[in-house]
């Protein structure tokens, strides 16, 4: 067994390596708040706050192994059923994480997108996306996806009434429609499919994030609650995705090495 420093060293060279064995993409969903709240008798939202300041550290961990992109999960569109001061803590915490960690953010080269409907947001929330935005739209170090009021079918839906609206217009013909076309419909089009999906938290579900582009991830559920998730836990769930063998419907790169290897071998004999 290798030891926390060298797993450390061995995820931070493969993150680094361009098309390489580590992740380019690591989505996050952050469960766990509320129970690591209940647990120590303390409201649900005492779980959120401590939830932003793990928020922090990971987002740091990501741009010390040289992570591309980094998708976090932070409300999903069935979330306004949740208690009304619960939801208004969530926008409150939002706010001030704007408010406060844009400009660090800003300052390390992180460039922020936010992934959800915008429709019928508040005003100043809006405000506030648009603004981080806009702010480190030159950035390149990382690209840190926030999944606002998002919801996978939401987002599928969207793409098939933008698709359909080409349609009637007479610009696309159903012929026409791609898998790659629906990928560049839904809302961050330029962003690569997740290589990863972490959920912390111990459930063992997508709860409707990025049911589309997860096609191929790889999941890895961590039963720590989010508030407690840290970088060695961040590290190890990078490490068991490099342990594992992605195939993606075709047979893993030792067998098709063999095969290649067995094909030549014949091809001699043959000659
Ligand atoms: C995740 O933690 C944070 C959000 C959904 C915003 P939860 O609040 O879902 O925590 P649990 O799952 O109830 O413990
Ligand atoms: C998923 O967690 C949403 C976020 C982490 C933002 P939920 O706690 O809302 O999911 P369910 O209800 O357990 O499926
Ligand atoms: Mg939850």
């Amino acid at each position: 067994m290798s030891s926390r420093a060298d797993e450390l060293a061995e995820v931070k060279r493969a993150c680094r390596l361009d098309g390489g064995e580590g992740p380019r993409h690591v989505a996050i969903i952050m469960d766990g708040n509320g129970r690591w709240a209940r647990r120590r008798g303390l409201a649900r939202t005492a779980g959120h706050n401590r939830g932003v300041e793990v928020v922090r550290r990971i987002v740091a961990s990501a741009l010390d192994i040289g992570l591309c992109y980094l998708t976090l999960y932070s409300f999903s569109s069935e979330n306004w059923s949740r208690p009304r001061e619960e939801v208004g803590g969530l926008l409150e915490l939002l706010r001030r994480f704007s408010e406060t960690d844009v400009s660090r953010l800003q300052s390390r080269g992180v460039r922020i997108r936010v992934i959800g409907e915008r429709a019928d947001l508040r005003k100043d929330i809006l405000e506030l996306i648009e603004d981080a935005e806009r702010r480190t739209c030159g950035n390149s170090a990382m690209t840190l996806v926030i999944a606002f009021n998002y919801g996978a079918r939401d987002e599928i839906a969207a793409a098939m009434r933008r698709i359909g609206k080409a349609i009637t217009a007479g610009t696309l013909a159903p012929e026409e429609i791609t898998p790659d076309m629906v990928s560049r419909s839904l809302y961050a089009a330029d962003i690569p499919d997740p290589d990863l999906v972490i959920r912390t938290g111990g459930e063992q579900r997508l709860s409707n994030f990025l049911l589309w582009q997860s096609a191929y991830s790889e999941l890895v559920f961590a039963d720590t609650h989010w508030p407690d998730f840290d970088k060695a836990h961040f590290m190890a769930a990078i490490a068991e995705f490099m342990r594992r063998d992605r195939r993606f419907g075709g047979v893993s790169r030792m067998v098709a090495e063999s095969a290649a290897l067995q094909t030549s071998v014949v091809a001699n004999r043959i000659e």
